[in-house]
């Protein structure tokens, strides 16, 4: 028998490159690697890339020139860039860092064994093609291994929005929503695995058209005997039909927590975003989506300091934060992203930038507090995910997404838990089994 090889994967950004990072672990599992938590005992380093802000390539060229001593002490090892670096870079990743030997984009994970055959055989291998078949359906898993209860199933890729920040639409290319019958198949064998809670991804995940709507997919996973959770992540607010939010209402199993970000609270600065919809909508959109269930706990994103943000405009922010009384938020200071109609736009001054950031992530912070807080007392569900630190302490995800740590219990992993909530910490509640 061969010895395994060591494969060391480094993922940054978004649940999707999470997800993706499982999915070529398994391909290259394949190959004879295996995982290991070092880069200086690896045979294969694989950087698994961001772009949505700014220095993401700058950051990766340094990464990849502190492991090129690495190369320096075993000639053996591979490294590999993925992701959205490699999509927009391409071949000037293997100009500008020689060490690398594979450069593969988002769309092409399938072929990573042919690729990785290639290097191995002294060549170095590039692919950023948008080819037109489903990457997934190639990344077939091997033994049915043992997944963790909460999993990742991408849905959906790329974006048709073209939001005037954004790189997704260039890196992630336009909108591909994977059957229904693939993501169907896929779910079970999750859940043969012992996973009982997936999140569908997508960029845009709510203008799925797999053969059916969002809705629709949804309403059939429910269907799925073992599989006790759903959420969906990233939505955009003009996606949001009535079906559902009817199934917001009538669907048990899709859990009442909902990531749709506004990023601004100007219809000024909104407009140009080119977002498509007003503050007043959004707000409007919230309020349905509330009475179809009232418990929901809203999420979203924003970004501040986009160029001619006014103080006017970033106090419409901090107004729609505080009228919709935000579970979590993520805010971030816009950053020009090459290539994107923003770029060519004027500046605010970062000094001013950043202070309408920390103005907001307080604001955020003090609601999600008071959120927190008023948890004590309260019952919850939590899907039990792995041991806590101390001894008879499991921790899990409550049906809002808060981290839950569960006391004095022999609760199993992969289980749902009846909960009261003892304490709310700052970034977690304590509880114990009712
Ligand atoms: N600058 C700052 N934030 C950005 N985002 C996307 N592009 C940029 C950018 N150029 C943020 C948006 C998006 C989240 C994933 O990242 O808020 O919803
Ligand atoms: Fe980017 Fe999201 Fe806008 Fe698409 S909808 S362009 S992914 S911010």
């Amino acid at each position: 028998m061969t010895t395994p090889k060591k494969l060391f994967i480094k993922t940054y950004g978004c649940q999707m490159n999470v997800y993706d990072s499982e999915r070529m672990a398994e391909a290259l599992g394949g190959q004879g690697y295996v995982a290991t938590d070092r880069a200086d005992d690896a045979d294969m380093i694989l950087l698994n890339t961001c772009h949505i802000r700014e220095k993401a390539a700058e950051k990766v060229y340094s990464e990849l020139g502190r492991m090129k001593p690495l190369k320096e002490a075993n000639p053996n090892l591979k490294i590999a860039v993925a992701g959205c670096v490699a999509q927009a870079e391409g071949a000037e990743i293997m100009r500008r860092q020689p060490a690398v030997d594979l450069v593969v984009g988002p769309q092409s994970y399938h072929r990573l064994p042919e690729m990785e055959a290639k290097v191995r055989s002294g060549q170095s291998a590039l692919d950023t093609d948008f080819p037109p078949e489903d990457k997934f359906d190639h990344l077939k898993s091997r033994p049915k291994a043992r997944r963790a209860p909460a999993a990742f199933l991408t849905v959906q890729e790329g974006c048709d929005k073209f939001c005037a920040f954004c790189v997704v639409p260039y890196t992630r290319g336009s909108e591909v929503s994977r059957p229904a019958a693939r993501v169907l198949e896929e779910a079970r064998d999750l859940v043969e695995r012992g996973v009982r809670e997936v999140t569908l991804l997508g960029q845009n995940v709510n203008a799925y058209h797999g053969g059916t709507t969002l809705a629709g997919l949804i309403r059939d996973l429910a269907k799925v005997d073992g599989l006790e959770r759903i959420r969906y992540t990233t939505s955009h607010p003009n996606d949001m039909d009535d079906a559902l939010i009817a199934a917001h209402a009538e669907v048990e199993k899709l859990m009442p927590y909902l990531h749709l970000p506004v990023q601004s609270g100007s219809d000024r600065i909104l407009k140009r975003m080119n977002r498509s919809h007003t503050a007043e909508s959004y707000l409007k959109l919230i309020e349905r989506i509330r009475a179809a269930r009232p418990d929901i706990v809203m999420s979203g994103d924003f970004i501040v300091g986009f160029p001619e943000e006014t103080d006017a405009d970033f106090e419409a922010t901090l107004d729609l934060v505080r009228e919709v009384r935000y579970g979590y938020a993520y805010s971030f200071k816009y950053s020009s992203r090459p290539g994107t109609p923003a770029a060519e736009r004027p500046l605010v001054d970062p000094a001013v930038a950043d202070e309408r950031l920390q103005r907001l992530q307080a604001l955020i912070t003090e609601q999600q507090q008071e959120i927190q807080q008023s948890m004590v007392g309260r019952d919850l569900s939590v899907l039990v995910e792995k041991p806590g630190r101390l001894a008879g302490q499991m921790v899990g995800k409550s049906e809002y997404l808060h981290a839950v740590h569960i006391e004095d219990t022999t609760a199993e992993i992969g289980t749902v838990q009846k909960v009261r909530v003892v304490e709310a910490k700052r970034n977690s509640l304590s509880a114990v089994v009712r």
